[in-house]
């Protein structure tokens, strides 16, 4: 099974990501945990670059390095693992493309559907969860870190993503679960492991 955790900075998806795999995990299945961009030796070379406050990105330069960074992390650990009925819990996958790239910087639509198409080959989560936040929470919660190359894009670039997040989650209810992550770390985990099968048995 392949889950996917989405949402802007600070939703606090690697956190859930990481109970939910020791859950999964404490019944007996092998999980891999992941995040995008990154995942590979490769993928965590090109996540260095964009996410260095010394690099200078374009914006299709920037689409197309996470493009690559997901091509080689799909072929090379998730399609594998799901042929082995393994579970992959992935922190971000082509869902925040389309909302950072295409929403937030403003790039074609139909270029980034396309694109991800061909990144993935054709992959996609089973279950994908948008940890909903406002960006209030995000700032605060974001307050006392160092703060990456895209991370300093501004409110109004934000204001986009998120307005992507919500666009594409409720035009495709089937795979995302919208989760209200304003709460507590224990509040925001009841409600996601309530929609994993697995850990309902
Ligand atoms: P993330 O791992 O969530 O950052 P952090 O470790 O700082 O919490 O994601 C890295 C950044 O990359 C984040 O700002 C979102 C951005 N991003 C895109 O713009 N497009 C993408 O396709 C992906 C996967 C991430």
């Amino acid at each position: 099974m392949f889950i996917t955790f989405e949402g802007i900075d600070g939703c606090g998806k690697s956190t859930q990501l990481g109970l939910i795999a020791d859950l999964i995990e404490a019944k007996g299945f092998k999980v891999h945990r992941l995040r995008e961009p990154g995942g590979t030796s490769l993928s965590e070379d090109i996540r260095n670059i964009l996410l260095s406050n010394k690099s200078k990105i374009n914006d299709l330069a920037e689409l197309l390095l996470f493009e690559a960074a997901r091509a080689n992390l799909v072929e090379e650990i998730i399609r594998p693992a799901i042929e082995r009925n393994e579970f992959v819990l992935c922190d971000r996958f082509f869902d925040s493309t389309t909302a950072y790239q295409g929403f937030g910087r403003q790039l074609s639509f139909d270029i980034i559907q396309e694109l991800n198409l061909i990144a993935t080959n054709g992959l996609k989560p089973d279950l994908t969860f948008y940890l909903k936040i406002s960006l209030e929470t995000a700032n605060i919660r974001s307050h006392n870190r160092i703060h990456d190359r895209i991370e300093k894009s501004g409110r109004e670039f934000f204001e986009r993503v998120l307005s992507g997040f919500d666009f594409i989650a409720e035009n495709d209810s089937k795979r995302f679960i919208i989760i209200d992550a304003e709460h507590s770390i224990i509040e925001t985990n009841k409600k996601i492991v309530d929609k994993i099968p697995i850990l309902n048995v």
